[in-house]
């Protein structure tokens, strides 16, 4: 609309000063017109009654006098006669014109002293007259007095108005029409063919073929249409190629890795892009608070560490909350951008949610309810209706935003974590020909646990519109399957591993989710700069080095961490001076009380234990409290002779296994808590009880003990169970059974 207001307005706007230059003109020359047409018929009257005048002014004849003035009395435009004498006193007066006699007339001394006659306008009461005077001469050329005759002209100014108004409407109408002449061209040369060329496009993005009809356009525009046509058609061409070629590839039997992900991608899905929805989104542009400028970080995140590496390899679409403070800064109107932002990959569409709803949604349900609940950790979990309603209106919201992205056949959407439980119902109920996975990134209780949350039929209801949903192992899908059995209408199959209801089959499959394993000689590699720089900062030079890495979570058993270390220095104060722990915190959640109680809780922990044991400069404790990038933690990696995992409760854990990943040198020992599903896997690490203090720090003396040989024989073991387990696999699992499913 702005474009076309730009057009058409100084057109629009040069017609109208034209038009009123032109009316001034108008205007003016039928004023003057009509004045000399008043002036010609005022002289003609005051002649014709020049005679009369003359003879009654000779024999000072008044009666006669007023005879002829009160002859005027019943003209119409005419208003009147006033016959002076040779000193330019009134003799008589039409009676209509009366008030004439009191207006002061400086100009007829002068008439009768120059002899001349006068026209002009002149005011009478309060309306504008006609006046024209004739001096009425004698013989000898001496003044014997002057009639004067007067016109009423308002109807002269009507004429004018009247004229004024037929131009004025005349160029609102002739404005009126250029603009839709104007409008109906812009749309029919340049609306019509864009809409149309748009439409196309939303077909073929959406791989709408059925409707891609060909164009007819001609001229410049149809050229260019045509260009357009010509790059879409090898873009479809060139991406059949690429599907045919990746099954090819496929048929070789080799480890899993970014290409052979991609390529199973290809083949599989085909033209169908991948859509991953989850809550916390991969790149956040948040306000750097001490230079004030906008920068990009990677949350602290399991899912956003497993599932960026696919995009990375797929492309795609990923939905997820834009929850930063300068992430709109960094979106088109479409509220998307390619990321990550210096090797842009797949596109990132930002969802935007308000403070209540995120309050409600994020903080409220997912975060006291679900999370404590699904994770016994003993933290109580809290149901609100008020959360609960947000959460429902958030995943609406959700699934709306999907939905406009969808191709028009066959989508694939893959749902994130205990935020979107009704999302796949809701996408189902608009797109059954989407399939749709869900993947549970944190444990499932058993039906008992699961049993006291108030939604629990809806929940279930939400979930089991998926055609797939994973867990990170077996024991997790046995708890949902209980659970589905307990409390839903439904047929759960324990052959299948599926549950039916309503004729709709859900398959409940484990796939243990991983890491890129970035083992290869480029992803490995550490500035032994960084690692040199963090041993002077913390004096770690001759030091044993124990690393914790977490976001401040209760479930992660940081505290009980900590209780360890105290433990196993009380019973081995041999071991002070040599060892340091050092633990890398990112806050999170910390507007949830829980969350804030708890980073309250481990600083004084943390200060009382380090008062408790130092000695001169050492302390057994390093607590750096900050959001660290994975660039950031890879050195740490590099330098901690031990890492420790303690989670109380926790669906994988995957700083267990970036740390192994890191350990090119097969160097390191890994202190894992049996409570995590990383255990299943990693069982050649030393696996632990974190809620038994007194195990626990006798783990911590064993890993520092465990002879070298010892400690390369394991980490060798788990490397090559990372190695071959990676997220690549994971995710090539998922698509293999899902397109599966599909088929069948
Ligand atoms: C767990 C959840 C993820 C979540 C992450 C970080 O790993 O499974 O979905 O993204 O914690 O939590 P946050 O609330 O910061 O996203």
């Amino acid at each position: 609309m702005k474009r076309i207001l730009l057009f058409i307005l100084p057109i629009l706007i040069i017609i109208a000063v034209v038009f009123t230059v032109f009316g001034i003109f108008q205007v003016r020359f039928e004023e003057k017109l009509a004045m000399d047409d008043l002036q010609r018929k005022a002289r003609a009257v005051a002649e014709s009654v020049e005679l009369s005048a003359r003879h009654i002014l000779l024999n000072n004849d008044l009666k006669s006098a007023n005879r002829l003035a009160e002859s005027f009395q019943n003209r119409e435009r005419l208003q009147g006669c006033v016959i002076y004498d040779k000193d330019g006193q009134i003799l008589a007066i039409t009676e209509r014109i009366s008030g004439w006699k009191q207006k002061d007339k400086p100009y007829i001394k002068d008439i009768l002293d120059k002899r001349d006659s006068r026209g002009a306008l002149e005011q009478l009461e309060d309306y504008s007259v006609y006046s024209y005077i004739l001096p009425v001469l004698n013989d000898d050329d001496s003044v014997l007095g002057l009639v004067e005759v007067i016109y009423d002209t308002s109807y002269m100014f009507t004429t004018l108005a009247t004229l004024w108004k037929r131009i004025s409407v005349t160029l609102i109408v002739l404005i009126l029409l250029i603009a839709l002449v104007a409008l109906l061209i812009q749309r029919q040369i340049f609306i019509l063919p864009v809409r149309r060329l748009t439409q196309w496009f939303s077909h073929f993005q959406r791989g709408d073929t059925d409707k891609l009809r060909p164009f007819e356009e001609k001229g410049e525009f149809g050229k260019l249409i045509s260009e357009v046509e010509q790059v879409a058609l090898g873009l479809r061409v060139a991406r059949k190629v690429v599907t045919e070629e990746a099954h090819v590839r496929l048929q070789k039997d080799e480890l899993w890795t970014e290409d052979k992900l991609r390529d199973l991608v290809r083949a599989k899905l085909g033209e169908n892009a991948l859509f991953v929805v989850s809550n916390r989104e991969p790149y956040l542009h948040v306000i750097d608070e001490t230079t004030g400028k906008a920068k990009c970080v990677r949350p602290a995140s399991g899912v956003v560490t497993a599932i960026d590496p696919i995009l990375r390899a797929c492309g795609g679409t990923w939905i997820a909350h834009g929850s930063a403070d300068a992430d709109r800064q960094f979106v088109n109107s479409k509220n998307k951008l390619g990321v990550p932002p210096d090797d842009i990959r797949y596109i990132l569409k930002r969802v935007w949610i308000t403070k209540e709803e995120e309050e409600g949604y994020y903080y409220g349900f997912s975060n006291e309810g679900l999370w404590p609940l699904c994770h016994v950790t003993h933290t109580r979990p809290i149901f609100r209706e008020t959360d609960w309603q947000m959460y429902k209106e958030v995943n609406q919201k959700f699934a709306d935003s999907v939905l406009e992205e969808l191709p028009a056949k066959n989508p694939f959407v893959f749902i994130q974590d205990y935020h979107f439980t009704l999302l796949p119902k809701m996408i189902k109920e608009k797109r059954p020909d989407a399939t749709i996975a869900l993947f549970w990134h944190i444990p499932w209780p058993n039906p008992e646990v699961f049993g006291i949350c108030p939604y629990q039929q809806e929940i279930l209801d939400g979930m089991l519109a998926c055609d797939l949903i994973g867990f990170h192992v077996q024991f997790h899908c046995n708890n949902f399957l209980d659970t589905a059995n307990r409390f839903i209408e439904s047929r759960v199959d324990t052959e299948k591993f599926s549950v039916v209801r309503a004729n709709k089959e859900t398959f409940i499959r484990a796939f243990p989710i991983s890491i890129d394993g970035y083992m290869g000689a480029k992803s490995a590699k550490v500035d032994p700069v960084q690692v040199g720089k963090i041993r002077k900062e913390f004096q770690l030079e001759d030091k044993i080095v124990a690393l914790g890495v977490d976001r401040i979570d209760y479930t992660k058993g940081i505290i009980e961490r900590i209780l360890a270390i105290d433990r196993f220095l009380e019973k081995y104060p041999q071991y002070k001076n040599k060892f340091v722990f050092i633990q890398l915190g990112a806050p999170s959640r910390t507007h949830i009380k829980r969350y804030h109680e708890l980073m309250g809780e481990i600083d004084d922990l943390v200060e009382k234990k380090n008062w408790k044991h130092s000695e001169g400069n050492w302390k057994p404790i390093i607590y750096l409290k900050r959001h660290f990038s994975p660039e950031e933690i890879k050195p740490y990696y590099a330098l901690a002779d031990i890492c420790i995992v303690s989670s109380l409760h926790d669906g994988m854990n995957l700083v267990a296994k970036e740390y192994i990943a890191s350990k090119n040198d097969l160097s390191g020992v890994l202190i894992l808590s049996r409570f995590t599903g990383a255990a299943r896997e990693l069982t050649d690490a030393v696996l632990v009880n974190p809620y038994s203090i007194e195990e626990f720090s006798e783990a911590i003396k064993y890993s520092l003990e465990l002879p070298k040989e010892e400690q390369k024989k394991r980490m060798e073991n788990m490397r090559k169970i990372v190695g071959e387990n990676n997220v690549y696999k994971w995710a090539g699992d998922i698509i293999t059974e899902l397109t599966g499913l599909k088929k069948s």
